[in-house]
């Protein structure tokens, strides 16, 4: 047996495989293909302040290896999130963490009040200020540092829960946001979320997602990704928690040695809604087959 127990700040994952947020719905979607319960955590759709209808269609475009989307936070809204999808949350034995997005940095403080009022049970919060596909708060958040920090500091203020940054790599310095909100307090900083791009119809000459531009995610980006996760790993002493094109566990350990404690699968979510659990079974054969007795062993054991 080989120990896959990681840690990021006051949690204690069973292993290091999450979901990302947007990619699983709320959980309970994905509950008849496997059992959640294998997974070091999930982590729910952004939920915001009040429902959000989305961007419109089309809004999902296939590219080579990768995906474009510009959904644009569709949620059901924080009420509705505690009274409809919290009660399923809850039966899970696994860490529930809950992103959340807002339109000003008093939207995120209002909307982690009603969360640490309300009886809901969930484990930490990543905050999401890296969207590209809005047009108030998201990137244009997380591209400012002193922004980002600001919204970490109130957030760290107002609960003792777990605290999640998701950065953009939409910017010149990723590294200058990591090193700005943990100094504001973050536990953790996730990374990355999308790269701004775009594709379209040559026969039509239109977009194709209706934004005109969207968020990369996918294989295509799981290089970029890695040097995003080494350039962080080298100005924070928080945990890293990787995001990018993860398929399989081979990309999760590549994510690792670069410096992530754990990862986040994604699109691979939409190709096989199993991946997850398939990566965590392949990540213990893998400590096993190497003689590694705990996999936190792993994170920034890049020999470079
Ligand atoms: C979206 O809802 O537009 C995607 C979420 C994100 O990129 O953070």
């Amino acid at each position: 047996m080989s120990d896959l127990k990681v840690n990021i700040g006051n949690l204690t994952l069973k292993n290091p495989v999450l979901t990302a947020s947007g990619t699983f719905g709320y959980g309970e979607e994905f509950s008849s293909f496997f059992d959640i319960n294998d997974l070091g955590g999930i982590i729910t759709k952004t939920i915001t302040l009040k429902p959000r209808v989305g961007n419109p269609f089309p809004r999902i475009a296939e590219t080579p290896s990768g995906m474009l989307n510009s959904i644009g936070l569709a949620n059901v809204g924080v009420d509705a999130f505690i009274s409809e999808k919290m009660p399923f949350l809850k039966t899970l034995n696994t860490a529930v963490i809950v992103n959340v997005a807002g339109n000003t940095v008093e939207e995120y403080v209002e909307l982690i009040s009603k969360l640490e009022d309300s009886d809901a049970e969930f484990d930490g919060y990543e905050i999401n200020v890296s969207c590209p596909n809005v047009k108030e708060g998201g990137v244009l958040f997380g591209s400012n540092y002193n922004i980002t920090a600001e919204i970490t500091r109130k957030i760290r203020k107002a609960t003792q829960r777990c605290v999640i940054i998701k950065l953009t790599p939409n910017v010149t310095s990723i590294g200058d946001v990591a090193a700005a909100v943990e100094q504001a307090g973050a536990d953790s900083v996730s990374l990355i979320n999308t790269l701004i791009g775009m594709a379209i119809d040559v026969d039509t000459r239109r977009p194709k997602i209706a934004c005109i531009t969207g968020g990369l995610s996918g294989p295509a980006i799981k290089p970029v990704a890695l040097a995003k996760v080494f350039e962080v790993s080298k100005r924070v002493n928080i945990p890293i928690i990787g995001i990018g094109g993860i398929m399989n566990y081979q990309d999760a350990l590549e994510f690792m040695m670069a410096g992530a404690t754990a990862i986040e699968v994604g699109t691979a979510n939409f190709i096989d809604p199993a991946i997850s659990s398939t990566i965590v079974a392949n990540l213990h054969n893998y400590c096993i087959s190497h003689n590694i007795r705990h996999v936190r062993e792993i994170v920034s054991s890049i020999i470079a």
